[in-house]
């Protein structure tokens, strides 16, 4: 399937790992330029050169932290000054964060808050007048299936995961008779980095009897146990869904969160 996409520009935060690279290279393959945007600048050049490489893309890599307040405003003019136009926004930056609402420092949940929830709103003002410029524009937010069916092993990042679910509906409701569409993907879990450093720990410390297995073992045996279809995902079949959204053969879902979730409502 053609996504109708070939020449515009994408921003992807969270570019330089996990689902939002796999993100970044679907995008390309689909001949669209990509801004890629996260912390680590080494990472984020490298991908930045690797997914220019191997697809015949322009790129650019913009280092920065998503929960300052005035990142969205500078990536945004950058990228704007440097590819004259912005088409897309996938907004993927963020890290899990295991634990009960109550349990949580003032500072993780600010972390998180900004992150996660503000960082969207941020990137979501900062790029609409050059979507309504050409009448046209696609917004994918990644959230999580707990923003649907909230885990008390999960709660900051499932309240947020709510938030941003409810911030996608509302906002895609004031641009949807401009051509700009805004939807989220609420994930269940996904194997990347990220899972596998964040979640395993807590995984290990509320299934004892996992003690003795391997990281590996833990993921195949919580994929079967948890998910209907069998498995986790693999950040490229996430990123398959996201650029379908982004796409011009999307054409009538705005402010919907899609499932992606393998059928799960949780995944530990
Ligand atoms: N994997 C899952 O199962 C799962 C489930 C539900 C929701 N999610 C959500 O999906 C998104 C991607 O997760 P992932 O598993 O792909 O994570 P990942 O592999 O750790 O990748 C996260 C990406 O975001 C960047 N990033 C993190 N904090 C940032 C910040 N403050 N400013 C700019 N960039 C930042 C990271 O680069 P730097 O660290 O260099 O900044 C990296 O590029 C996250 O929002 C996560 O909460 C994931």
């Amino acid at each position: 399937m053609d996504l109708g996409i070939r020449g515009k520009v994408a921003i992807v935060t969270g570019a330089s790992a996990g689902v939002g690279r796999a993100i970044a290279c679907e995008l390309a393959e689909n001949g669209v330029d990509i801004i890629l945007v996260a912390r680590g600048a080494e990472r984020l050049e490298t991908a930045a050169a690797e997914v220019a490489s191997r697809y015949a893309v322009r790129t650019l890599a913009i280092p920065a932290d998503v929960a300052e307040i005035d990142t969205p405003a500078r990536v945004v003019e950058r990228a704007a000054r440097e590819f004259g136009r912005i088409d897309i926004l996938v907004n993927d930056a963020g890290r899990a964060h295991a634990g009960g609402l109550m349990q949580t420092t003032e500072a993780d949940w600010a972390e998180m808050t900004n992150t996660k929830f503000s960082a969207m709103r941020r990137f979501c003002g900062a790029v609409l007048p050059h979507m309504r410029e050409r009448g046209w524009g696609r917004i994918v937010n990644i959230s999580s299936i707990g923003g649907i069916y909230p885990n008390p092993k999960l709660l900051v990042s499932h309240t947020l995961s709510a938030a941003i679910n409810n911030l996608t509906r509302g906002f895609a409701l004031e641009v949807a008779k401009e051509g700009i569409l805004v939807n989220a993907v609420g994930l269940g879990a996904v194997l990347t980095d990220n899972w596998k450093k964040n979640m395993i720990p807590s995984v290990r410390k509320s299934r004892p009897e996992l003690g003795a297995a391997s990281d590996d073992e833990i993921v195949r045996q919580l994929g079967a146990e948890m998910t209907p279809v069998g498995h986790f995902a693999q950040p490229e079949e996430i990123a398959a869904i996201v650029a379908f959204l982004a796409s011009a053969r999307n054409s009538f879902i705005t402010g919907d969160t899609i499932e992606a979730s393998g059928g799960a409502d949780r995944f530990m």
